[in-house]
């Protein structure tokens, strides 16, 4: 089976992180963010990968090259303008032959894909979509479900009314298996949604339309902010398991300095004396001066962080300067090159 990737939106909602790096490749515990959906299609034999682009394509071609190095081939495929979700897997997959499997690139999962795939060649259907349970599914898509797990509802974002009405906390986690007939109900050459116009119109022609639960699998939509930083304490917290851990690289260490188990530190990092860094990710050549601190936060490469400064619960993007006795507090999110003057705080 082929696998495609949804890499191609601005990741708005991700900003400023995303001005200069497009949220693919987002670094997460100082890996780019694909290399977690490359490594659970690899484990289900799936090597032939094709990466749908359209925002800052060639960063992201770039990072991640053919794939060789990740024991995967991928091809890459730039849309002339961003053509939707479905619009991007019509374009991509013109000459695919076969069923292939669809995952939005900004999903953070352990699934097993080979389970996923078994349970759709099983069921015989035409799509399969895989479901996982969340509090507030408002910002999601909501999918309504039989008692087989055929899927009878699928509503996108929908409205307070509508989400109570629907009673479901079952949403779409961004995953599909999908056979070669639902591209004849895309249109060529158009923008067009799966979420908006494919779902709908696979329930209203009454094709077998199937769903998969994520069982305790692990998920998260890393496209915020604070769900970008959530799925960071997620991993040092051990919650998401079947990744290999990251290990802190070498780095320049003062002894009087504390550096918790939970943290991960990268390479070129420079830590003078007396800082404290607990349950944190650091990037290469982070430089951090005399007793600052810093605690549940990411920090991208090549940032530096003053005397006596305090981090917490922030996330700081590449370069960014932060000076004396500056307090940056929880929630603050920095873009690349941004700088604190002495004693500010945020
Ligand atoms: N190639 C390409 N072209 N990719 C696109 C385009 C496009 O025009 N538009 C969006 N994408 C990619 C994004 O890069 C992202 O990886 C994926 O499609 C989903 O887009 P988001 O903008 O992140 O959508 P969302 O998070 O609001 O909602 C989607 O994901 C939820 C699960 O996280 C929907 O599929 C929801 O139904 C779902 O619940
Ligand atoms: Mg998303």
């Amino acid at each position: 089976m082929r696998a495609l990737i949804l890499a191609g939106g601005k990741g708005t909602r991700l900003r400023p992180l995303t001005v200069y790096t497009p949220k693919p490749i987002v670094p997460v515990m100082n890996r780019p963010f694909l290399e977690y959906q490359i490594e659970i299609l690899k484990r289900a034999g799936i090597e032939d990968i094709t990466l749908s682009l359209s925002y800052q394509p060639d960063k992201i071609q770039h990072e991640l090259g053919f794939g060789h190095e990740l024991g995967v081939n991928l091809e890459y495929v730039t849309e002339p303008q961003p053509m939707g979700t479905a619009g991007a897997y019509r374009f991509a997959a013109n000459r695919a032959s076969g069923p292939t499997i669809v995952l939005n690139g900004d999903v953070l999962t352990d699934l097993i894909v080979t389970k996923l795939i078994k349970h759709h060649q099983a069921s015989g259907a035409h799509a399969t979509i895989v479901l996982t349970p969340v509090p507030d599914p408002s910002r999601y898509g909501v999918v309504e479900t039989g008692d087989s797990g055929e899927v009878l509802g699928f509503l996108e974002k929908p409205s307070p009314e509508a989400l109570e009405a629907s009673g479901s906390n079952l949403i779409n986690a961004g995953i599909y298996v999908l056979e070669p007939e639902i591209l004849e109900l895309i249109p060529e050459g158009q923008n067009y949604s799966f979420e908006y116009n494919v779902f709908p119109d696979i329930l209203e022609k009454g094709l077998n339309f199937s769903s998969y639960q994520l069982d305790k699998a692990y998920w998260c939509d890393i496209g915020t902010p604070e769900s970008y930083l959530a799925a960071h304490m997620d991993f040092m917290s051990g919650k998401v398991k079947n990744f290999p851990a990251e290990q802190s690289s070498e780095y320049d260490r003062a002894t009087t300095t504390f550096v918790d188990q939970n943290s991960l530190i990268g390479s070129e990092c420079v830590i003078k004396p007396n800082v404290t860094i607990t349950n944190s990710v650091l990037g290469r050549g982070v430089v951090v001066e005399e007793r600052a601190v810093i605690e549940n936060s990411v920090i991208w490469p090549h940032t530096r962080i003053s005397n006596s400064a305090e981090i917490s619960g922030a996330v700081l993007a590449r370069s960014c300067y932060i000076g004396k006795n500056a307090i940056v507090t929880p929630g603050t999110v920095l873009g690349n090159k941004s700088s604190l003057t002495d004693y500010t705080k945020v």
